[in-house]
This record gives structure tokens, C-alpha cells and sequence, in this order.
């Protein structure tokens, strides 16, 4: 395993759209691990593949509740409404609030390419939505209603 580097706003990877995942061998795995590694080394919840550089579209998500990965992620279901502040390991000292979805359902595939069904609620939610909208291009700051000051957040 080993940390990559992650890429900063301003560089144009992070707003071109990934590429489905078609191979779950070695270098998927190796991709995968790595990415965990650089997320928790940098103190993060989540971390989507363009981020490190790799447009491919490969999710790793830990809330606090275990690692999560996942492949080709799409969101199924979304209901409610959640209005909180989100910050990216891309964007680094910025927030923002973000309105998302409070419940959402996604399916994606794990790293063998078996299809699997997760859903999220709050926090959980909110990073499946900002990861997968890594894949497309999208950061958390095209859809802030407003930044905040850190000294804001509690
Ligand atoms: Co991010």
C-alpha cells in the first residue's frame, strides 16, 4: 500500500468525468487500498479516484462506522432533505453548507465486481453524494448555498 498524492482545486482532473470500471484485478485492489490509506493519513471521511488522479469511477468512504468501497456507485434512491457543512481533502480550510439528501439508497460493486445495495442516512448520505459527484466532475463548492468560516462550525 502506499499514500498518494492528493490532487488540489484549480487542477482540471477533478472536473472531467470518470470512467466506468470494467477490470476488478490487481490494479483495482492496489487502487483501492491505496486510497484508503491516503483518505485515513489525511484524516478524511471519503475519497473518489479523480482526486488522486485516476479517472475512474472508485469510492472509498469511512464515516466512522468501517470502510466502504465502491465501484461504478450510482444513486438509486434519494428522499429528504439535510442541510449541513461539507468540506473536501481537495479543498483544504474551506467549507460550505450543502442541502443533500437526507436518505439515500446506492448501488455500486465491490472490489470482485459483485453488485451490492448500501444505504445511508446523515452523515453516510452525504458523503455517497459528494464522492459520486467527484466521478462527474462536480465539487461541494458548485452547490454550496454559502461558505463558511471554520470558527462557525462547532
Ligand atoms: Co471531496
Amino acid at each position: 500500500m502506499a499514500i498518494r498524492n492528493i490532487v488540489k482545486e484549480g487542477d482540471e482532473i477533478l472536473r472531467k468525468k470518470s470512467r466506468v470500471v470494467v477490470k476488478f484485478d490487481e490494479r483495482l485492489h492496489t487502487l483501492l487500498d491505496d486510497m484508503a490509506q491516503t483518505m485515513y493519513e489525511a484524516h478524511g471521511v471519503g475519497l473518489a479516484a479523480p482526486q488522486v488522479g485516476i479517472l475512474k469511477r472508485v469510492v472509498v468512504i469511512d464515516v466512522g462506522d468501517g470502510l466502504i468501497e465502491l465501484v461504478n456507485p450510482v444513486i438509486v434512491e434519494a428522499k429528504g432533505k439535510n442541510e449541513g457543512s461539507e468540506g473536501c481533502l481537495s479543498v483544504p480550510g474551506e467549507w460550505g453548507i450543502v442541502v443533500r439528501p437526507s436518505k439515500v439508497k446506492v448501488k455500486a460493486q465491490n472490489r470482485y465486481g459483485e453488485e451490492i445495495i448500501l444505504k445511508g442516512t446523515d452523515l453516510l448520505a452525504r458523503a455517497f453524494c459528494h464522492e459520486i459527484d467527484h466521478l462527474e466532475g462536480i465539487l461541494f463548492k458548485d452547490l454550496a448555498i454559502r461558505m463558511v468560516d471554520p470558527s462557525e462550525l462547532e
